[in-house]
């Protein structure tokens, strides 16, 4: 993403219905859309995580956020976690960029395993978690999501490497000018 996304970004990001059950508040202005943008930018110019825009480039819309932060290359791990703008919710694009953030996390971090946590209280981020291709759940982990003074139990899932196949995922095709 680039600053040019900020008001698209903010659009999306200030309605609270978005965030409830992730670990970051609504959007109070274009500024915080703009702060996500540069700190995104630097943590990727440092290695620490990929936070990219989900685009559908025929309507010049952004539609959501995805990316892999925690970042452990010792352990070829990392973090991911998606969000779509409500208007954009249930139109597909949820899977189309789960398959461009795996095929990227092991083609081009070269991760063995890719983890996502998902509140128990977030029944639709379940649904769609267990209907990704080869996705493993792994257990509940009690009060691993701290809100708000509150710990919220969360459901681990993984993909791994050793078992992604791409013929069951959209296709992805990855423009290597843009991740160098
Ligand atoms: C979670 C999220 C990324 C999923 O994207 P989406 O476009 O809504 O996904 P889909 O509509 O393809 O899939 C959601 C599934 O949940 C089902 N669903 C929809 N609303 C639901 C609800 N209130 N309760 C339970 N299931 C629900 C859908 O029917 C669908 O399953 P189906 O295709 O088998 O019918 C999106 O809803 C979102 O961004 N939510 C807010 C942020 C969030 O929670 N992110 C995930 C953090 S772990």
């Amino acid at each position: 993403m680039t600053p040019r996304a900020a008001h698209q970004l903010f659009a999306l990001a200030r309605d609270p219905a978005v965030s409830e059950h992730l670990q970051w508040k609504a959007h109070e202005s274009v500024d915080d859309s703009l702060e996500y943008i540069h700190d995104a930018r630097a943590l990727w110019q440092r290695g620490r995580a990929w936070l990219p825009g989900i685009f559908d480039h025929a309507r010049e819309q952004l539609v959501g956020c995805t990316g892999i932060s925690s970042i452990d290359r010792a352990n070829r791990r990392a973090e991911a976690g998606t969000w779509i703008g409500v208007p954009f919710q249930g139109h597909g694009y949820n899977l189309e960029s789960k398959a461009a953030l795996a095929t990227f996390a092991f083609e081009h971090l070269e991760l063995a395993r890719v983890e996502f946590l998902t509140r128990c209280d977030n029944p639709r981020s379940l649904a769609a978690m267990r209907k990704l291709p080869g996705i493993r759940e792994e257990g509940m982990l009690a009060e691993r999501i701290w809100r708000d003074g509150v710990g919220h139990d969360a459901v681990q899932f993984a993909l791994l490497a050793s078992e992604f196949d791409p013929a069951t995922w959209p296709a992805v095709t990855v423009d290597r000018a843009s991740v160098s």
